[in-house]
């Protein structure tokens, strides 16, 4: 009986570690598209992974990032960055979404 339940505990651990990828792949997928269409990141910065080249704003490959701070710039913006937040272009959803994006996309 103990090596049944050490597999069905193997086995289900196995499958939430699964779904935790497979949700990760999606969001990411997500982040890219708002990345490059939705939102059009790509049209003022730099992100090699979204294959980005974007010189108005700053390189993001270059720069340091938290997922906070992402937010923080895309929600209130600056300058001549957008934002996104306040102005409503994008839900806090998507704002969560491409922050998550580019902070695991940075360098790669
Ligand atoms: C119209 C051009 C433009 C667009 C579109 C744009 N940005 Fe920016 N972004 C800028 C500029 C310019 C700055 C620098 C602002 C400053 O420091 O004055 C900036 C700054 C940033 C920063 C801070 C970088 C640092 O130095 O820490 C992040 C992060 C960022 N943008 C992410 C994004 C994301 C994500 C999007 C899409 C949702 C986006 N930007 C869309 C122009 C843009």
């Amino acid at each position: 009986m103990k090596i049944i339940k050490f597999l069905l505990i193997y086995l289900i651990t196995l499958i939430l570690f699964c779904q935790t990828l497979l949700a990760d792949e999606s969001k990411l997928a997500k982040g890219l598209e708002i990345f490059n269409e939705i939102a059009a990141c790509s049209a003022c910065h730099t992100l090699k992974a979204a294959g980005a080249e974007g010189n108005v704003g700053p390189n993001l490959d270059t720069v340091d990032l938290t997922i906070e701070s992402v937010k923080e710039m895309v929600t209130y913006g600056l300058g001549v960055m957008p934002a996104y937040g306040e102005d409503e272009i994008l839900t806090k959803e998507q704002i969560d979404i491409v922050s998550f994006y580019v902070v695991s996309s940075v360098g790669k």
